[in-house]
C-alpha cells in the first residue's frame, strides 16, 4: 500500500497516518516530522527549515525533495509507505513522480482530507503532542485521560511552535496558494480520493479504508 495523505494544516493527516501504521505496519513518512526532528537535533537542515516553519511558509523544494528521495529509497519503504505532507508544490509532485518511477512503484491512492479553514484553526491551536512517542491529542476533540499526559506512554504533552493562531493563518495561505492546486494534478493521474474530514476521527478512518479497498 503506497499512500499519499494530503490536506490542509490540521485536516488530520497525522492522526489518520497513526491508524494506518497500526493496521498495516508500513512506515509513516511525514516531512513535517522529519524537519521537527532536525530542529530538535540542531542540525544544519533543522536550522534552515526552522526559519520557514516559524514563518508558516514552505521549506525550499530542493531541500525537501532531497530528504524524501533519501527516505523512500530505504529498504523499509519497499512494501509500502504513508507519505504525509509531501508533495506540497507542483515541483515536489513532479519530482516524486520521478522517484517512484525509478523505484517502480505505483501509488495506491492519493487521499485528500477536506476540512474548511474555520475549523482548521481550532483544530491546530487545540492540538497537543506527546514528547516521548509523538501521539496526537486535541484538548476538546480528542483529549488525553489526564490533562497534559499521554495515555499511551505517560509522556508529557506539548504544543508545536508553529501552532499559534497567526502562524496557522500563514500556513493556510501557503496551502491554498501552493498545495491545493495538486488536487487537479492527481485527479488527472486517476488516483485521487476525496475524504470528508468534517466527521469524527473514527468515521474519517472508516471512509478512508473503504475508499482504499476499491
Ligand atoms: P506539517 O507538520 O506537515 O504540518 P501541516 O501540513 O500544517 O499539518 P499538521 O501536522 O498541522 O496537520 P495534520 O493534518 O497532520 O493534523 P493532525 O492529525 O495533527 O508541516 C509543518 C511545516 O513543515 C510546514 O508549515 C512547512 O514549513 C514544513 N514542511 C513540511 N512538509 C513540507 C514540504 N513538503 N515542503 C515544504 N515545507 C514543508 O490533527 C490536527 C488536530 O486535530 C489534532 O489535535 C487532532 O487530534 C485533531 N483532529 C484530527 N482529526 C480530527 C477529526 N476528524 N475531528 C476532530 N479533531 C480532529
Ligand atoms: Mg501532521
Ligand atoms: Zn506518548
Amino acid at each position: 500500500m503506497y499512500i499519499l495523505l494530503m490536506g490542509p494544516p490540521g485536516a488530520g493527516k497525522g492522526t489518520q497516518a497513526e491508524k494506518l501504521v497500526a493496521q498495516f505496519q508500513i512506515p509513516h513518512i511525514s516531512t513535517g516530522d522529519m524537519f521537527r526532528a532536525a530542529v530538535k537535533n540542531g542540525t544544519e537542515l533543522g536550522k534552515e527549515a526552522k526559519k520557514y516553519m516559524d514563518a508558516g511558509g514552505l521549506v525550499p523544494d530542493a531541500v525537501t525533495i532531497g530528504i524524501v528521495r533519501e527516505r523512500l529509497t530505504q529498504k523499509d519503504c519497499a512494501k509500502g509507505f504513508i507519505l504525509d505532507g509531501f508533495p506540497r508544490t507542483t515541483e515536489q509532485a513532479m519530482a516524486l513522480d520521478g522517484i517512484l518511477k525509478d523505484l517502480s512503484i505505483n501509488l495506491t491512492g492519493v487521499v485528500n482530507i477536506g476540512v474548511p479553514d474555520t475549523e482548521l484553526v481550532s483544530r491546530v491551536t487545540g492540538r497537543r503532542i506527546c514528547k516521548a512517542c509523538g501521539a496526537t491529542y486535541h484538548i476538546a476533540y480528542n483529549p488525553s485521560k489526564v490533562e497534559g499526559i499521554c495515555d499511551k506512554c505517560g509522556g508529557v504533552l506539548y504544543q508545536r511552535d508553529d501552532d499559534k493562531e497567526e502562524t496557522v493563518k500563514k500556513r493556510l495561505e501557503a496551502y491554498h496558494d501552493q498545495t491545493a492546486p495538486l488536487i487537479g494534478y492527481y485527479k488527472k493521474q486517476g488516483v485521487f480520493i476525496d475524504i470528508e474530514g468534517m466527521q469524527n476521527i473514527d468515521k474519517v478512518y472508516t471512509d478512508l479504508l473503504a475508499a482504499l479497498k476499491k
